[in-house]
C-alpha cells in the first residue's frame, strides 16, 4: 500500500517536508510505501471553471496538477501539506486542490473515494487551526475519512532545524502516520473480506432554487 505525500511549499526542502518526512519515516517503519509529490515552485494558476476537465479527463493546464492526477488513482492514503501563509494554506496549494479535485469529480475518475487522507501544515508562529480547517474541507466533499492525531497537525518553525527541536510536533506526525497505517490495514482486510462498498445514490443537486 502506497501514501501519496503532497508538499505544497515553495520549498522542496523547508518546514514543511520536514513534517511529511517524519510521516513518510513512520509510515515505512510500519510497512506502507511513502511518495512525495512537491507542487513546484512555477506559476499555478487557479480553476478557471471551464469544466473540460469532464471531457478531457485531467485539467485544460497541463501542469503539475496533471502529473499529480495521472498518479492519484494509484495511491491509498494521502498527506497534503501546506505552510501558512498569512493565516491560510498557499495560494499554490490552494490553485493545486481546486483543480486537482474538481477534475478528478468532474472526469469521475475517483481517486479519492473513501481513501484516507489528513492535512499537515507549518508555520512560523499562528494561523495554523484555520489553514487545517481549509485544507479538510476538501476531503469532508469527497467522501474521504479523515485521520487525526493526538494534537492538531501542525509544526513549527522558520527553517528545518527549527521544525526538528519542535518535538511535540514531530510526534503528532507519527503518531498520525501510525493512525494512518493501522486505518490502511483494516481497510485492506476489509476489502479482503468482501466488505462492499456503500451503496451509491444519484446526485441530487438544487442550488437552492424551488420553482
Ligand atoms: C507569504 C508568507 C506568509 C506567511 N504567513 C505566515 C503566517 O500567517 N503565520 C505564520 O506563522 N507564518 C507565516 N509565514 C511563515 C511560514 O509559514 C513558515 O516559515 C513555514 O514554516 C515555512 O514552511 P516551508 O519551509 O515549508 O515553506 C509566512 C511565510 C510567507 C512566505
Amino acid at each position: 500500500m502506497k501514501v501519496l505525500l503532497v508538499n505544497g511549499s515553495p520549498h522542496e526542502k523547508g518546514c514543511t517536508y520536514t513534517a511529511l518526512m517524519e510521516v513518510a519515516d513512520t509510515l515505512e517503519r510500519e510497512g506502507i510505501e511513502a511518495d512525495f509529490f512537491w507542487v513546484g515552485n512555477k506559476p499555478l494558476s487557479g480553476c478557471i471553471a471551464c469544466k473540460s476537465c469532464a471531457e478531457k479527463k485531467k485539467c485544460v493546464f497541463d501542469d503539475r496538477v496533471n502529473d499529480f492526477l495521472a498518479i492519484a488513482a494509484s495511491a491509498d492514503g494521502f498527506v497534503f501539506g501546506s505552510p501558512v501563509h498569512y493565516a491560510a494554506a498557499t495560494g499554490k496549494i490552494t490553485a493545486f486542490m481546486d483543480r486537482a479535485f474538481y477534475a478528478d469529480l468532474l472526469a469521475g475518475s475517483q481517486s479519492f473515494y473513501l481513501k484516507p487522507v489528513a492535512a499537515v501544515v507549518s508555520a512560523r508562529r499562528a494561523g495554523t487551526t484555520a489553514t487545517l480547517d481549509q485544507l479538510n474541507r476538501y476531503f469532508a466533499i469527497s467522501e474521504m475519512p479523515v485521520i487525526s492525531s493526538r494534537y492538531w497537525n501542525m509544526v513549527h518553525g522558520a527553517t528545518p532545524e527549527d521544525v526538528k527541536k519542535d518535538l511535540e510536533g514531530l510526534q503528532t506526525m507519527r503518531v498520525l502516520a501510525r493512525n494512518m497505517a493501522w486505518f490502511l490495514k483494516c481497510r485492506e482486510a476489509g476489502m479482503k473480506a468482501g466488505v462492499p462498498f456503500p451503496v451509491r445514490e444519484e446526485n441530487i443537486y438544487t442550488n437552492f432554487i424551488r420553482e
